[in-house]
């Protein structure tokens, strides 16, 4: 029975998930880790490697739980994809309890920046530099770190990234931005104006937070297709597909199949596609229905590690391309 990381590797891609927070010491570790070390070749921390986590006070930084991340993965030769360097939340006490200056948060940021970047060196090989920095509507967010520094410290957070690990693929990450609309179109204006001034920025990260409705998959395809033409290698980085708990149950797992299908179809056909990672792999472990009452199932495997309808789908698209 061929894997999903064995069919994404014939076609020279990445397909992974997010780690949960401390995934060794689960009750049913064995079996989480035998699916993910199966099924998947990339993996991004989906906490631990954010502020509140890694560093904890100003002069403290806690790698032991990242490290765990990344050491797993070495193991099952699995690359890492960090997250993230820069976000306005999971911010530790320290950053958000006071007010600073904008010198005192460059500094802050650098350091920060340059301390974690250089501790992963050469290990994690993707990061997300700079997460959400900008709102639904298509402004800056209004984070403490654009209130504080102003927009010029995304510019920085790349350059600083680069300057500690010249050789990672450094991504701008956000939600939303799946199909042409006006966040997206401030991403796109946003990327292409830093390019032109050098900043290095080599990915954009589409997250895919989406429901059972879909996606307008012509509005996305054209989308990936602008985003590639900047020269930008393309992630999906934190896929799922949400459905409403109650109802007819077949009927939206097979609703999540297709659209799953269908994303892998349009992200295969574009060859700045370089991976495709959900958030999560089993419904067990996942964000969304705490998040988003009455909604659920979002991820490829059920709560007892059986694969889904979704898992099929996109199994037989990796095997016909
Ligand atoms: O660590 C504390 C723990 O000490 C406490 O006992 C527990 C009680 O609620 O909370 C724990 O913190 C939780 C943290 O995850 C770690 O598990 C927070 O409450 C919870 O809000 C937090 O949620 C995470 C969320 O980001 C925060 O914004 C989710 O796990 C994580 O999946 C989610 O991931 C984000 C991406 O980073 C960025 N894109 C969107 C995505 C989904 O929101």
């Amino acid at each position: 029975n061929v894997s999903l990381r064995e069919l994404a590797e014939k076609l020279n891609i990445y397909i992974g998930f997010a780690a949960i927070n401390n995934f060794w010491s689960l009750s049913d570790e064995e079996k989480y880790m035998e699916v993910a070390r199966r099924e998947f070749n990339i993996l991004t921390p989906e906490n631990q490697m954010k502020w509140d986590t890694i560093h904890p006070e100003r002069d403290r930084y806690n790698f032991t739980p990242a490290e765990k991340h990344v050491e797993f993965a070495e193991e099952n030769n699995m690359i890492v994809h960090g997250h993230t360097l820069v976000w306005h939340n999971q911010l530790p006490g320290w950053i958000t309890g006071r007010e600073w200056t904008k010198e005192e948060l460059l500094n802050v940021l650098e350091d920060h920046i340059k301390t974690v970047v250089s501790h992963f060196k050469g290990r994690v090989k993707i990061w997300d530099v700079v997460n959400e920095a900008v709102s639904d509507s298509g402004t800056y967010r209004e984070s403490v770190w654009y209130k504080t520094i102003g927009p010029e410290y995304i510019e920085k957070a790349f350059r600083w990234t680069k300057e500690a690990d010249p050789d990672a693929i450094l991504i701008y990450n956000d939600y939303s931005i799946e199909e042409i609309n006006a966040k997206s179109n401030f991403v796109y204006n946003m990327i292409k104006e830093l390019k032109e001034k050098g900043v290095p920025v080599d990915g954009i990260g589409f997250q895919m937070h989406i429901d059972y409705r879909g996606l307008n998959y012509d509005s996305f395809r054209r989308n990936l297709e602008r985003f590639a033409k900047l020269g930008l290698q393309i992630y999906i980085t934190e896929m799922d597909v949400r459905i409403p708990l109650s109802g007819s149950e077949d009927y939206y797992l097979k609703k999540q199949a297709e659209i799953c299908a269908k994303i892998f179809d349009i992200c295969l056909d574009n060859p700045a596609v370089k991976a495709i990672q959900f958030w999560g792999f089993t419904d067990k472990y996942s964000w969304v229905p705490g998040f988003f009452k009455g909604y659920g199932k979002a991820l490829l495997f059920d709560e007892n590690y059986n694969p889904k309808p979704c898992y099929y789908a996109i199994k037989e698209v990796l095997e016909k391309k």
